[in-house]
């Protein structure tokens, strides 16, 4: 079948690249894709939010299947989209649709479910510019830090953590009466800070079923020793040593099941990936955020750590069948090094040459903001690629992906030299 994946970064090109091996593909299709992903299938230069424009390629292409990598297109309904389309309704969409995507896209709609299936996460209240005050008082009854969030998606900046009862007042003020992350931060959930280490759970659903995918930890700070703003992740591992079989089964009774049964109680349709982020604290899970997608960059280590073939699961998924499925891992663990722009996550320059990616040996490079520009590899974005590699263990993987990135160049060229420091 002919498929189509929507996105343009590293998870995107893992995700095409595990796609490509499968013997149900006839040709694959990538909106609008990188450097990487038009290696592996064919780019299309159209935005996975332009939702005209992607029925119309799906139609001149007869895709099958569609695989929804980022959040926005599902948030907006592009899965309802296309069940309202008679052209469109047949064809296979991984990404649930709009309601669902809600887990994501208001983090008060994912606290309250939580609460009402009794999914262990850490207390809250919510807020609007109308109870402001009382969003003040309720700071005044927490203990610092203060963890404040925007309720809708505000590109992965909307979580602020304080450690100052003033400031933490201001900035819900910031968020409330002056919008600073737009609509976005007109309610404000508040909640209680939960000490611990995290971790990224993952699972493929039909709504009825569903598959585990290897978990893996990310690493979000920009600063070696976890330290400076926040990124989109500088890097990778899976597993993780520290997630034991009896932690992971308490995930599985304790969030992944009850998230499923909660779907299915409230009547909410659900195909395609739940991602778990997760914090454990006392050898217990709690979750942080659900994302109704795969994480970048745990993609780019979760999805080589899969034997089983992928187009088979999203058909499956598709077809409401997973229960009959089974899914392979490689006992190996992966890891990965994001390599940015100087400057990211605040200013870079775009454009810069990539050399050396020829002569990267027994890794797999993931790209992500590249792209192609007089027949030459350019950095096209501030997460440029990613380095990921296979081994006995975490560390043996990240020896392998540092020996690599010292063969690839481009101008201002950065990266954290610590992923795994703290396991
Ligand atoms: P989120 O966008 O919800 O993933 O939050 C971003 C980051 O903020 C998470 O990865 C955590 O490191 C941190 N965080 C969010 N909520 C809490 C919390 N309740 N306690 C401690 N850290 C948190
Ligand atoms: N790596 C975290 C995320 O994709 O949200």
């Amino acid at each position: 079948m002919n498929v189509l994946i929507l996105g343009s970064g590293g998870r995107e090109h893992a995700l095409a690249w595990k796609i490509n091996q499968s013997k149900l593909l006839q040709k694959l299709y990538i909106a609008p894709g990188n450097a990487g992903t038009g290696e592996v299938g064919t780019n299309l230069n159209i935005q996975p939010t332009d939702f005209s424009k992607v029925k119309q390629a799906v139609i001149d292409y007869k895709i099958s299947l569609v695989i929804v990598g980022p959040e926005d297109p599902l948030v907006k309904g592009i899965h309802n989209y296309f069940l309202a389309d008679e052209l469109l309704k047949d064809v296979m969409v991984i990404g649930p649709q709009k309601i669902a995507a809600q887990l994501e896209g208001s983090k008060e709609f994912a606290k309250k479910f939580m609460v009402k299936h009794h999914i262990p996460t850490a207390k809250y209240k919510s807020f609007t510019e109308e109870s402001l005050e009382e969003g003040y008082t309720f700071l005044e009854s927490l203990n610092a830090p203060y963890v404040l969030k925007a309720d809708g998606l505000a590109a992965g900046k909307g979580v602020v953590i304080l450690n100052d009862l003033q400031k933490a007042k201001d900035e819900l003020s910031e968020m409330l009466a002056n919008q600073k992350f737009g609509k976005a931060s007109s309610k404000v959930v508040i909640e209680e800070f939960l000490d611990g280490i995290e971790l990224s759970c993952f699972v493929l659903t039909d709504g009825t079923s569903y598959v585990k995918l290897p978990h893996a930890k990310d690493y979000k700070r920009i600063g070696e020793g976890d330290t400076g703003l926040n990124t989109g992740g500088m890097g990778a591992i899976s597993p993780v040593p520290f997630a034991s079989k009896e932690f992971l089964d308490k995930v599985e009774n304790q969030v992944i099941i009850p998230t499923i049964e909660g779907l299915k109680k409230d009547k909410i349709p659900y195909k395609g990936f739940i991602f778990f982020g997760l914090i454990m604290v006392n050898n217990n899970p709690k979750v942080i955020e659900y994302n109704c997608r795969m994480g970048d960059p745990e993609t780019e280590v979760v999805i080589p750590r899969i034997k089983s073939d992928l187009l088979e699961l999203f058909i499956a998924t598709g077809q409401n069948k997973l229960n009959a499925k089974n899914i392979e891992f490689i006992k190996e663990s992966a890891a990965t090094v994001m390599l940015v722009s100087g400057g990211y996550p605040e200013a870079y320059e775009k454009g810069k040459e990539i050399k050396g990616i020829s002569a990267v040996k027994n890794s797999i490079i993931f790209q992500a903001g590249t792209t192609i520009k007089n027949d030459k590899i350019v950095t096209n974005g501030g997460r440029v690629l990613a380095v990921t590699s296979y081994g006995e263990n975490f560390k043996e993987a990240l020896k392998q992906s540092y020996q690599n990135v010292e063969k690839i160049h481009f101008d201002k060229l950065n990266f954290r030299k610590d992923i795994g420091f703290d396991l």
